[in-house]
């Protein structure tokens, strides 16, 4: 009985929610309107669609170009090459092509969560590509790296030009799925992207791409995750500038 209320509510919501998107998330098209080359930076082949689907799908619905920098393989199984594989078969459901898809595969940038990754040759590399591709905007994890990972937590240490980055929000509010979103509307600072219905779909979709990561767990995260249908990110500029006045 709670169940299918539970369940009816969020489909209102959600419902509500596509509506509305427009209104609720507007800010992006303002302020993301002089973005030529924005690139998404993540540190493992999933992150993508587990985190950033809603930015991702956001941002293409804006017709802005987007192009992607995984900085590992996510090799902490052996299981790099599927899962290289993976991240491009995803980024084609989210509609970004493997042409705008960048894998670095370093061996001492491994996917694991007990190295920190040197900042030095991260810096290195990410600078080489973001010149290369003449980026405009980067967008990234913030220090809390959503999941804690420390590999996500690096990226997030390493750039110094314009980023924007992932808001990391508590436990209680990273599995509220839709129900997030009045919590994310009043409190978010620069942006918030808010998928509907058929983006939502489509980012299931590109997690199934990643077949070697759904565990039982990972099926459970993709029903309850709030970063399947909501991201909120903010300028590190803003940021740095709060806390320098
Ligand atoms: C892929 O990258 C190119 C060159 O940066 C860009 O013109 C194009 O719009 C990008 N495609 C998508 C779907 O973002
Ligand atoms: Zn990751």
């Amino acid at each position: 009985m709670l169940a299918a209320a539970l369940v009816a509510l969020l489909c209102v919501l959600w419902f509500v929610c596509s509506r509305w998107r427009d209104v609720l998330s507007g800010r992006p098209v303002e302020s993301l309107r002089s973005v030529r080359a924005p690139l998404l930076l993540i540190a493992h082949p999933d992150d993508e669609c587990m985190f950033f689907a809603p930015t991702v799908l956001g941002l293409l619905r804006e017709q802005r170009p987007l192009s992607v920098l995984c900085c590992s393989t996510g090799n902490y199984y052996n299981q790099g090459e599927i899962r290289k594989k993976e991240l491009i078969q995803s980024c084609a459901a989210l509609g970004i092509p493997s042409s705008n898809v960048t894998v670095i595969d370093h061996r001492n940038l491994p996917d694991n969560p007990d190295v920190q990754w040197d900042k030095h040759l991260l810096a290195d590399l990410i600078l080489t590509h973001i010149k290369q591709k003449n980026v405009d905007l980067v967008i990234t994890f913030d220090e809390k790296g959503v999941s804690g990972h420390s590999n996500h937590i690096s990226l997030y240490h390493t750039i110094g030009c314009s980023v924007m980055v992932l808001e990391s929000v508590n436990v209680f509010r990273k599995y509220l799925s839709v129900l997030d979103l009045p919590i994310s509307w009043l409190f978010h600072r620069d942006i918030l992207f808010v998928s509907s219905g058929s983006q939502y779909t489509q980012a299931k979709e590109a997690m199934m791409c990643h077949q070697s990561q759904l565990l039982w767990f990972r099926h459970i995260y993709l029903l309850f995750s709030r970063y399947m249908a909501i991201n909120s990110l903010h300028f590190l500029h803003d940021n740095k500038r709060e806390k320098d006045s």
